[in-house]
């Protein structure tokens, strides 16, 4: 199964995040993962891992053609002159030729430049520096926004989701709009939320581990989760995990555990800005 786009780009189940992916053990954590299997990798401006994740990619075995490298371009370089220097910086710093999908990190609204900033997406797409283009931690009205302005939708908008937090009314959003969304801090940052009964039952009855049975409920609810995992095991423990199908009460039951102050950290992107 796979996800698709509005554009009929189509990502797979699931793919990697790498915050503190960094250095060359980052390197081997992002060529670990693809080797075994991940297609689709996140990375940020802002992680200070581009490099890495790239060097991971190249050093990986699987054909660039087949990898989906994702960055983000930083609050600070929302403005159209950094931000067309930032893209090209970050796509020479990669080496990879052209970054598969470029996303705004954050809205930043006070700031007020988010349009211009996917505006600079849009150019570099043209310009061929970029193939693919969207957004992060961007709210109902921050789309409105960019489709009022430029005609031209996100193919992905990477949020908060995780069971404490289930987003019902953004995925149905953008599942209307043909948005695919990534999940991030998908299975609670491995928190307390991996040790809820409703979710260790889960995982016992389909003979899984808790943090699988988080995984595939994300499957079941059509979002795209990012696991960023350095150990190998554990990478490969998530990616089997979008293969199992949980019933239609299993998935109630581990929505159930939401909350409207669920955030891990309380980032809303109405007020919170990162530069
Ligand atoms: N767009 C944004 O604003 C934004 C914000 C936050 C995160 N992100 C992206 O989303 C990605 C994921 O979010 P996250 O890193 O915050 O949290 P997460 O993926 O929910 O959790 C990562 C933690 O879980 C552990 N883990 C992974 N697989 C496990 C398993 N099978 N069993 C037990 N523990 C496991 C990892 O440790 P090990 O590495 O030791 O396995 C790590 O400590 C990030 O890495 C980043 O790429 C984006």
């Amino acid at each position: 199964m796979t996800h698709t786009a509005h554009s009929g780009l189509t990502l797979p189940t699931i793919g990697l995040g790498t915050y503190n992916l960094r250095g060359m053990a980052g390197a081997d954590a992002v060529a670990a993962a693809l080797a075994g299997g991940y297609r689709l990798v996140d990375s940020a401006f802002n992680y200070e891992n581009e490099a890495a994740v790239a060097d991971g990619v190249r050093r990986s075995g699987v054909d660039r053609a087949e990898v989906l490298f994702t960055s983000k371009l930083a609050g600070r370089h929302h403005s159209s002159e950094p931000a067309r220097t930032a893209i090209e910086e970050s796509v020479l710093r990669t080496g990879l030729g052209h970054i598969d999908l470029l996303l705004i990190h954050w809205p930043n609204p006070s700031q007020g430049l988010y349009v211009e900033a996917w505006k600079a997406l849009i150019d570099a797409r043209e310009r061929g520096l970029v193939r693919h283009i969207g957004v992060s931690n961007f709210l109902p009205e921050h789309l409105d926004a960019l489709e009022e302005a430029t005609g031209v939708l996100p193919v992905v908008n990477q949020i908060e989701l995780h069971p404490y937090f289930p987003q019902e009314e953004a995925l149905a959003l953008h599942a209307e709009k043909g948005i695919i969304t990534e999940a991030w801090s998908p299975i609670g940052r491995a928190g307390d939320l991996l040790s809820e009964g409703v979710i260790t039952d889960v995982a016992a009855a389909h003979g899984i581990t808790p943090t699988q049975a988080v995984l595939a409920w994300h499957a079941a609810r059509g979002s795209l989760p990012l696991p960023k995992s350095a150990n190998p095991r554990r990478q490969a423990e998530n990616l089997a995990a979008t293969a199992v199908t949980l019933t239609e009460d299993e998935v109630t039951a581990i929505s159930s555990l939401g909350r409207p102050d669920g955030r891990l950290k309380g980032l809303d992107p109405a007020v919170y800005e990162e530069f």
